[in-house]
């Protein structure tokens, strides 16, 4: 039977390699469309819990999971034998920035060189993971090619890149248009085919190149809109005007014009990384990214800029950082979701202990953040907390937060995400980013 029938009919075997924040909801999806999909990860703890039925996803409901094991369409394993005998192999997995902010494709490089070792005629392979121009046809292609295999003809490959936004309970895997780029066109159709039983809207693209490129440039496009509202953030500080109200004044133009949020700092693994990997690769062929880097700066600086803000306002109390009492709300990266990949939020609590203030942090999504090897939980918010501070500082603008009890019982907040615009609060008490 070929791969195209057993996609139609969905009597292929799919394995998803990596099953984090991408691969799990992507497995799930395969698996809910009838496909027999096994999970792979080289987490051996992670497997045991998927196995278990247990998500650490929380786009995935763990029952969900569990119906999916009980029906024998979703397994979990940490074994890559289990490659061997896929009709199709999706890859997911983790592509992080080395410590000079050079890409590092080490588990791309290791999940296919593990999928090259089991390949089997007529297996399509995509990868996922986003990366730099040119990985799936200079690192990936030769890996298969080396097996005497011809792409196209014996097996296909494709890069097809992933869009999910955790935690955004309107765009799930299902509604995420997706762009399909195969090295061949024959590639290209496969990946297509697969793709449609699970999503809605697929666009073909003319090779992997352009779909490598256009997922860093929606990204790189991100990271440059936010530094530019936080640099308008730090304009209007000197200028003393609310950028949130010139944010939204300009947000009235039905044309021309998308509104971007200033905030604490970037985070999580999209927008801080990503855009190196496209800069990266610039250099390498004589050319220097110009706004990635300056946006990037810009964006760093926010951590600091609002320590300062902080530090001013309790100076404005007659109180010093140093030893003053810090309770920060929400240390996730956004909102509604646990990710502290990356979270501006650490870097402000280490800063804050460095300078000695005594800190506690609450998020109903991070019950323990480690900083500095110091383990903090998470604490509940209560009068009696927001009066012990002497300051409320709002990283992140969780929804679960009373923010009109915030502002009514603690004596100073600052407030990095307008949550509380709407809370009444005495003169001075709040000061807004
Ligand atoms: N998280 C997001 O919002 C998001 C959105 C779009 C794209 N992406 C991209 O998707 C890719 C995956 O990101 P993620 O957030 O799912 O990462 P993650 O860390 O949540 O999950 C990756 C998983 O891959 C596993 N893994 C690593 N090497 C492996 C190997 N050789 N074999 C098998 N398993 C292996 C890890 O144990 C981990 O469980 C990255 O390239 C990322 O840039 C992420």
């Amino acid at each position: 039977m070929s791969l195209k029938a057993k996609v139609e009919d969905r009597s292929a075997r799919i394995a998803v390699v990596g099953q984090g924040y991408v691969g799990l909801p992507l497995a799930v999806e395969f698996a809910r469309a009838g496909f027999q999909v096994t999970g792979i990860d080289s987490d051996g703890s992670r497997v045991q819990a998927l196995a278990n039925g247990d998500s650490h996803i929380p786009d995935v409901a763990s029952a969900d999971l569990r119906a999916l094991l009980a029906t024998g369409h979703y397994a979990a394993t940490a074994d890559p034998a289990a490659l061997a005998g896929q009709d199709a192999v999706v890859l997911c997995v983790p592509t992080p920035l080395r410590k000079s902010k050079d890409p590092d494709v080490s588990h791309v490089v290791a999940a296919a060189g593990d999928v090259a070792r089991h390949v089997a005629p007529g297996q399509l392979v995509v990868l996922e993971s986003t990366t730099y121009p040119g990985t799936t046809e200079e690192v990936l292609l030769p890996l298969f090619e080396q097996r005497g295999l011809k792409v196209g003809v014996d097996f296909y490959l494709a890069f097809s890149p992933e869009r999910i936004d955790p935690g955004n309970p309107t765009w799930k895997v299902k509604e995420i248009p997706k762009l399909v780029g195969g090295v061949t066109a024959a590639c290209t159709e496969m990946a297509a085919l697969l793709y449609r039983q699970v999503v809605a809207r697929v666009f073909e693209l003319s090779n992997p190149r352009v779909a490598e490129l256009a997922k860093l440039y929606e990204n790189t496009f991100r990271s440059v809109n936010i530094a530019l509202a936080n640099e308008l953030a730090l304009i209007c500080h000197h200028l003393g005007v609310s950028v949130w109200e010139v944010v939204e004044a300009a947000a009235t133009k039905p044309f021309g014009f998308m509104p971007f949020s200033p905030g604490p700092g970037i985070g999580g693994h999209c927008i801080p990384i990503d855009p190196f990997y496209l800069s990266w690769k610039a250099r390498l062929d004589g050319y220097e990214a110009k706004f990635i880097g300056l946006a990037d700066e810009i964006n760093r600086t926010m951590p600091r800029f609002v320590i300062s803000l902080l530090t001013d306002a309790l100076n404005a109390r007659g109180k010093p950082l140093k030893g003053a009492r810090i309770l920060v709300l929400g240390v996730s990266y956004k909102r509604e979701v646990g990710d502290t990949r990356e979270s501006p939020a650490v870097d402000i609590i280490e800063e804050l202990l460095r300078k000695g203030a005594h800190v506690q942090y609450a998020d109903p999504f991070v019950p323990t953040l480690t900083v500095h090897g110091r383990v903090f939980d998470s604490a509940r918010v209560n009068r009696e907390l927001l009066q012990w501070s002497d300051a409320a500082l709002i990283l992140t603008d969780h929804r679960a937060f009373d923010y009109a009890t915030i502002v009514a019982e603690s004596p100073l907040v600052i407030d990095t995400r307008n949550a509380t615009r709407e809370c009444p609060a005495p003169a001075g008490r709040v000061v807004r980013l």
